[in-house]
């Protein structure tokens, strides 16, 4: 961040920046109480310049988005931009999108690309990262699951604060939709109700995480939780993130209609609203004025926003900013090895995959998404490559003297023919943005929810037509979140999810088909026999109530059997667990165990697989899921090998939020263990048992 300019104000901020701890708080204090009421307000509100608000109609992203920034008094602005599948300016590196990195479970790979990310931000003068969404999607066929890494408070949480860790290096993350939102057509206006209980052990945990991870700001949410939109919610803002979490950041409000009213905004805890000045502005000057909002909030506001101004001003390594960083060879490869390591392969009959390039002479690729860019949705988190990789690109690349015909699906017989005179056939069916994603007002047919997780009729007749023809078929689904299997599976001799893999994708989907690469990415989201399986789910709802359960907890709670459950993936390699074993039979309040657990390769592949645990509480004093993820580990084994995974189980770990007390809870008595490759009890062939016990209690 530049401080540049000069003028009075400067010396003022300028010993702001020299100053560190307790003294820069001072010093920001009395920066902000020698501001005018203008000044203040001003940088509590978007202030990007009209021309380039018009401009943005039509290139959205383009530029970053301004917010506050005084050239007299030296503070430079916030240079805010989107994300999450990559930066949205320029031509940025399209990583997978979020979804698919979810389905790597793989906290170091993507705090790598958190830092990517920053630097390509950095470099096109941006500073300010809105792309850490970490909304649950309670529904899976929410329009921007893809947005998202899972169902999982922990795995979000997770890979949330992964992607914080690597993007703080460059930027200020700003972590999103503070909270509920996960119903894209009436996120405008739905109201969500939901329990104290579920707030704070489902739909918030995760934030903290990032937060608890050095994110910058919060982004509230569009929709409103318990009556009252999210960016003017007393209880989201105040009392929970910047109260009991002790947020020092500050809160921005979503665009445009993020903000609805200026005297509750204020007093409800924003600080910044974008990206236009339409609440704030004049508007909350008057308020000030009139009374009816205390300037000491405006204070407190412009606190927050110099502290974090102030915190990333020489934050960085501006030798890496260039022109030339942006989708350079390092982050492409980068990009590679994230689709590589979220692709989840849900059926392999027989060993149908990998296709041998020595044994088959020719493979039919079919389908449109086949040869097509289809890296995700084309709302805000767009992001626009130099190239994009199709599958059918990517497996011409990779094909060698095998001969590719493709055919784009458009008419099941002929393409049926095609497949027939092959040795294989590779068929790839989906989604695009025009059936999920953001939903943008007076856009009609983009976006959008996917209240029914079906494939599309012609997906289906076409996976039947080409299954019914060829016996080695490969279904490959793009797709931002979960989507029904039962009608077509059995047809399909091997099911990959590619998901929306990005500028590198098609690349990595032929090393899977052909065996360059062992598939090792789970499913973060459980994926339903049917529809009926899943929670109410009402894209138009005006208000709708979230329950306590929702994903594999409610599979397990209600005994059903999912298509596919949350953590399941194939390799072509084989892995046995064996030798668990806890360092302590007995946990003390505030104190720890370790979870160790082998893991072999017992096939003739090297291989990765990432080993969960599950701990089920004794639910005695309270309901509590059968099993909740507390831990995952990704290894890498050579044929032959054995790694171990290793966990930690902390007190806090256990909790539970009790609504009578306002306050988390440990249950005592005797907790299980579980460790194996994926939620379904079948999956987890190793437990055990500890007891936990609070302080003062005999033994
Ligand atoms: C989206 C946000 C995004 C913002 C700015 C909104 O419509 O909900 O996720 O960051 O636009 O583009």
């Amino acid at each position: 961040m530049d401080a540049g300019t000069n003028g009075r104000g400067e010396d003022a901020w300028n010993s702001v920046l020299k100053a560190q701890g307790e003294e820069r708080e001072k010093r920001i204090a009395e920066l902000v109480s020698s501001m005018s009421l203008g000044d203040k307000i001003r940088e509590m509100s978007g202030t990007t310049n009209l021309f380039k608000q018009l401009y943005m109609v039509l290139h959205y992203n383009k530029f970053p988005f301004l917010a506050g920034g005084n050239r007299r008094q030296g503070i430079p602005p916030i240079r805010f931009t989107d994300g999450p599948r990559g930066v949205a300016l320029g031509n940025s590196t399209c990583f997978p999108v979020s979804m698919a990195r979810g389905s790597s479970w793989d906290r170091e790979l993507e705090e790598r690309i958190g830092e990517a990310m920053g630097v390509e931000a950095r470099s096109q003068g941006s500073d300010f990262f809105g792309g850490v969404c970490v909304n649950l999607p309670r529904h899976p066929g929410w329009g921007r699951a893809q947005e998202t890494f899972g169902e999982d408070p922990y795995l979000v949480g997770e890979m949330g604060a992964a992607l914080v860790r690597g993007l703080r290096k460059h930027v200020m993350a700003c972590v999103k939709h503070f909270a509920c939102n996960s119903i894209e057509e009436s996120r405008f206006y739905v109201d969500v109700r939901v329990g104290e209980r579920p707030l704070r052990e489902v739909y918030l945990p995760h934030f903290k995480r990032c937060l608890d991870a050095g994110a910058a700001a919060v982004m509230s949410a569009y929709n409103r939780v318990n009556g009252e939109y999210c960016a003017h919610n007393r209880h989201l803002l105040r009392d929970i993130l910047k109260g009991e979490w002790g947020f020092k950041g500050p809160v921005m409000s979503d665009f445009l209609w993020g903000t609805r009213d200026t005297v509750k905004a204020a007093l409800g805890g924003l600080d910044i609203e974008m990206p236009l000045r339409i609440h704030f502005g004049r508007k909350l000057k008057k308020a000030v004025r009139d009374g009816r909002v205390p300037e000491s909030l405006i204070d407190e506001s412009v606190t927050r926003i110099l502290r974090v101004k102030a915190a990333y001003a020489e934050a960085g390594d501006r030798a890496r900013y260039s022109r030339e960083c942006v989708a350079c060879g390092e982050h492409r490869a980068l990009a590679l090895e994230s689709a590589r390591k979220s692709m989840v392969l849900l059926k392999n009959e027989g060993g149908l995959l990998p296709l041998d390039r020595g044994s088959i002479k020719s493979l039919a690729v079919i389908g449109k998404l086949a040869d097509m860019p289809n890296i995700g949705d084309k709302g805000s988190s767009r992001v626009r490559p130099p190239y994009v990789i199709t599958p059918l690109q990517g497996i011409r690349d990779l094909a060698g003297e095998v001969e590719v015909r493709y055919h784009d699906g458009s008419d099941p017989g002929q393409a049926a023919a095609v497949a027939a005179g092959c040795d294989a056939a590779v068929v790839v069916v989906g989604f695009t943005g025009k059936d999920e994603g953001e939903s943008i007002p007076y856009m009609k047919g983009v976006g959008g929810d996917r209240e029914d997780l079906s494939l599309r009729a012609e997906d289906v007749s076409l996976i039947a037509s080409v299954a019914g023809a060829v016996e080695r078929c490969v279904v490959v689904v793009e797709a931002g979140s979960a989507f029904l299997t039962a009608g077509w599976r059995d047809k399909a001799g091997a099911i990959l999810v590619a998901w929306y893999p990005g500028m590198e994708g098609g690349r990595a989907l032929a090393e899977i088909v052909f065996g360059e690469v062992n598939p090792s990415g789970k499913l973060p989201v459980t994926f339903p026999e049917d529809n009926g399986q899943l929670p109410y789910f009402d894209k138009r709802a005006r208000s709708i109530e979230y329950g306590y359960y929702h994903g594999y907890r409610l599979f397990d709670k209600e005994g059903m059997e999912p298509a596919f459950p949350f953590g399941f993936g194939l390799s072509y390699t084989e892995f046995v667990y064996s030798n668990l074993r806890l360092s302590a039979g007995v946990l003390e309040d505030g104190g720890s165990i370790t979870v160790k657990a082998d893991v072999t390769n017992e096939g003739e592949r090297a291989g990765e697989e990432v080993a969960q645990l599950y701990v089920s509480c004794p639910a005695k004093a309270i309901d509590r899921p059968l099993k909740e993820l507390k831990g995952f580990a990704r290894l890498r084994l050579e044929p032959g090998e054995t790694g171990t995974a290793s966990f930690e189980l902390k007190t806090e770990d256990l909790a539970y939020y009790d609504e009578e007390s306002s306050s988390w809870r440990m249950e005592e008595g005797s907790y299980t263990v579980l460790v194996g490759s994926s939620s379904r009890s079948g999956d987890l062939p190793l437990s055990s048992t500890f007891t936990f016990r609070k302080s003062g209690t005999g033994s």
